[in-house]
């Protein structure tokens, strides 16, 4: 079941080429959802008039070299590892999700542009796995996580235009794995899942689809600002035992006594539940 190729028997009711095709469109959606998106938000010119703006703040020069560092270390914590979520059970229902969707792709394309006899076993299974992590990530998110349930108290099955991206998501998962487990072929359960996917790839300008461009980005400028000493114009981590603070602040003492206590950051003062 978890080694059949699903769309190996599909070529003998629908010509690989039209597969191959509706890959390429849907490539093509994504590609001009993300161009609307930002034409639309305005977000790269936020982004870059942001960035010319915080650099005005900056106490330093960052170079190239170090640029790359910031780069290498965004790229291992941020996105492979989803280290921006400090709630563990969303970092992990967001690996699941990001992994899976990421895996059960790759291996569609594989399948769907190799001859079927080149392909190792390995490639369906690990499409049924990635699928399989879509959901179970997803779904977790959905009926748990997920700020409008875990945080806001309102019901799981009340959604609006937001949800769009992990309903279908999950719709193209379900269905897929649904498809592939009853014998795939050309079916209700394969209209559903092109449908699905459709929506999913079709939807981009709608949806959160493009936060995983636009993110890489945004956390590569918030270090570079952290780097380059610019901070957003927030306030440096005072050590308040330092000569040189006490004297920038001598009012110090008046609130906090002649050895202020160092309370860490208020961010951190409780557990991080919500987001
Ligand atoms: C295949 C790739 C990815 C998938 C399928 C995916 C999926 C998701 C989903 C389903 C959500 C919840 C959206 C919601 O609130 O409805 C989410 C949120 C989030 N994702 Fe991803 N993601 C991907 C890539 C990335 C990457 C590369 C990054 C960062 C570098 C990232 C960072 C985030 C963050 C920070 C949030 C929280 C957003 C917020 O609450 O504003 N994601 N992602």
């Amino acid at each position: 079941m978890f080694t059949s190729n699903p769309f190996a028997d599909l070529s003998a009711s629908i010509p690989t080429v039209y597969m191959q095709g509706y890959i390429v469109v849907m490539i093509l959606l994504v590609m001009g959802g993300t161009i609307l998106d930002m034409i639309h938000k305005k977000s790269a010119q936020y982004f870059f008039e942001n960035a010319k703006k915080a650099q005005k703040s900056a106490k330093r020069s960052v170079d190239s070299g170090e640029k790359v560092a910031i780069a290498t270390s965004v790229l291992v914590k941020e996105v492979l590892t989803s280290g921006e979520f400090s709630n563990p059970r969303r970092r992990l229902s967001h690996l699941l999700t990001m992994w899976g969707t990421i895996i059960f792709i790759v291996t569609t394309a594989i399948m769907i542009f190799s001859p079927a006899a080149n392909i190792s076993s390995m490639v369906p299974t690990l499409w049924h796995i990635g699928a399989l992590m879509l959901a179970v990530g997803g779904y977790w998110f959905w009926f748990a996580i997920r700020v409008d349930v875990s945080a806001e108290g309102l019901p799981w099955f009340r959604f609006e235009r937001a949800d769009l991206f992990i309903l279908s998501l999950l719709a193209t998962a379900t269905f897929a794995l649904i498809w592939s487990f009853t014998g795939g072929g050309v079916n209700i359960l394969f209209v559903l899942f092109i449908l699905s996917s459709t929506v999913l790839f079709g939807g981009v300008y709608w949806s959160k689809f493009a936060h995983m461009f636009f993110k890489p980005a945004a956390a590569f400028q918030k270090r570079v600002i952290m780097a380059d000493g610019g901070r957003e114009n927030l306030p440096p981590d005072y050590d308040l035992t330092d000569p040189e603070v006490q004297r920038k602040f001598p009012d110090v003492p008046m609130y906090m006594g002649k050895n202020p206590p160092n309370m860490g950051l208020c961010i951190k003062a409780e557990r991080a539940k919500h987001y």
